[in-house]
């Protein structure tokens, strides 16, 4: 239903900006914590998705811990009141700042990415006296079957310590003494549809585990990133992300040794369904090829999906219920790949008619850009809408 639930209420507001369904945002959190929490699964959420502070807030009260990419992001998390010891820190570029700032707030792990970044950090846990707990990310060589932008966890991709340098790793672990090694880590992809790749996943996991126990490594945890897709073709079919059938998985292909516990890092399936961007229609044009485009006042600085990966949100018209009619959505961006949508269907357009792009809860407020100087979208939630017509 997204925006349209409540449009008496958002029609005399400033454009653009993103809605978001609280109602939405907080069933979606106690069905994963709830489905999880049956396996004692533990998770964090991928602050990079959505770092609105509502929207984290929201989710630090749903008991959640945090997944951060950048001293920022573990700043952010610190701040939002997340328990240190529920904070992971990944990052192929961790910085020494950042690093020290991490291990000074003493969170819960960092996912080590590479053999230089764990001489890294043993260095700054050595100089200020302390012991870094350490997860290593291996790359196990899974092809998540996803836009090749967000595949993170194929032989060739950047993350990740390759399981051909573990042997390496491992004997290295004996001089970085200010390293305690805590678990493995593992993040394939995002926007992650076929159950199978969590299951391949899931084999491949087993494998380097038994590894580690074979030469006397125990571990702790085992953290198995996120990726869990989103319905972005009809966000009304499943508003909720089917999280019993992704544990499920895990759940059945999974192998754990006793007192092993098991970590994920979701962030768009948490957040991506309980947002909408918000945009007034501010011009019709016909091209000389005899497209129908409609220009919107939202571009690709405030939702830069389509333009950056061709992704496909479904765009509706909130305000008209005129004849259908095929349109090209298009922002006020000077680039040609600020387009949303290419030959879709609305009903009839005009100025003033409110849109609503959908899906837009993750990766979107996120990602936003002031390019072209404009400002950046506001943020409106449903359970704090100005009073007027329902
Ligand atoms: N953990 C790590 C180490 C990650 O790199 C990511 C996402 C996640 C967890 C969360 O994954 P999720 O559950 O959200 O799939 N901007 C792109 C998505 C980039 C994802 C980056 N890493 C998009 O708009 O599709």
């Amino acid at each position: 239903m997204g925006a349209r639930k409540y449009i008496g209420r958002l029609q005399e507001l400033p454009t653009p900006f993103y809605f978001y369904d609280m109602d939405l945002l907080r069933s979606t959190l106690a069905t994963a914590v709830s489905e999880a929490s049956r396996y004692g699964y533990r998770i964090h959420y991928a602050l990079k998705a959505n770092f609105d502070p509502r929207i984290v807030e929201t989710i630090r009260q749903a008991g959640l811990g945090a997944d951060c990419v950048s001293g920022n992001e573990v700043r952010a998390a610190i701040e939002a009141g997340f328990p240190a010891e529920g904070i992971v820190f990944a990052g192929v570029g961790k910085t020494d700042r950042e690093i020290e700032y991490a291990l000074g707030q003493d969170i819960f792990s960092f996912n080590c990415e590479s053999a230089a970044e764990m001489e890294a950090i043993n260095a700054v846990a050595e100089r200020m006296g302390r012991r870094a707990r350490v997860a290593l990310r291996i790359n196990p060589d899974v092809d998540p079957m996803t836009h090749r932008y967000i595949s993170t966890g194929k032989a060739d991709n950047k993350f990740g310590i390759s399981y051909t340098e573990i042997d390496r790793v491992i004997a290295s672990l004996k001089r970085l003494s200010h390293l305690e090694i805590v678990g493995l880590h593992f993040h394939v992809g995002s926007q992650i549809g076929c159950m199978e790749v969590f299951e391949h996943l899931c084999e491949r996991v087993n494998a380097i585990r038994s590894w580690f126990r074979e030469r006397g490594i125990v571990l702790r945890h085992l953290n198995m990133g996120g990726g869990l897709a989103v319905d972005y073709e009809n966000p009304d079919r499943e508003p909720i992300p089917d999280f019993a059938a992704y544990f499920a998985v895990f759940n059945r292909r999974l192998e754990t040794e006793p007192g092993q516990t098991v970590h994920f890092e979701l962030g768009r399936s948490l957040v991506g369904q309980c947002g909408d961007l918000v945009t007034r229609a501010l011009y019709g044009k016909t091209t000389a090829a005899r497209t129908q485009v409609v220009i919107v006042d939202a571009g690709m600085t405030d939702l830069i999906r389509p333009a950056l990966y061709g992704a496909r949100h479904r765009i509706e018209n909130l305000t008209s219920s005129g004849k259908p009619r095929t349109y090209t959505v298009v922002g006020p961006i000077c680039e040609s790949s600020d387009t949303f949508a290419t030959g879709i269907e609305l009903p009839e357009t005009s100025r003033g008619d409110l849109l609503a792009i959908r899906t837009a809860g993750a990766y979107g407020m996120a990602m936003a850009s002031r390019y072209n100087l404009r400002d950046l979208p506001g943020a409106v939630y449903s359970d704090a809408l100005p009073t007027g017509r329902q």
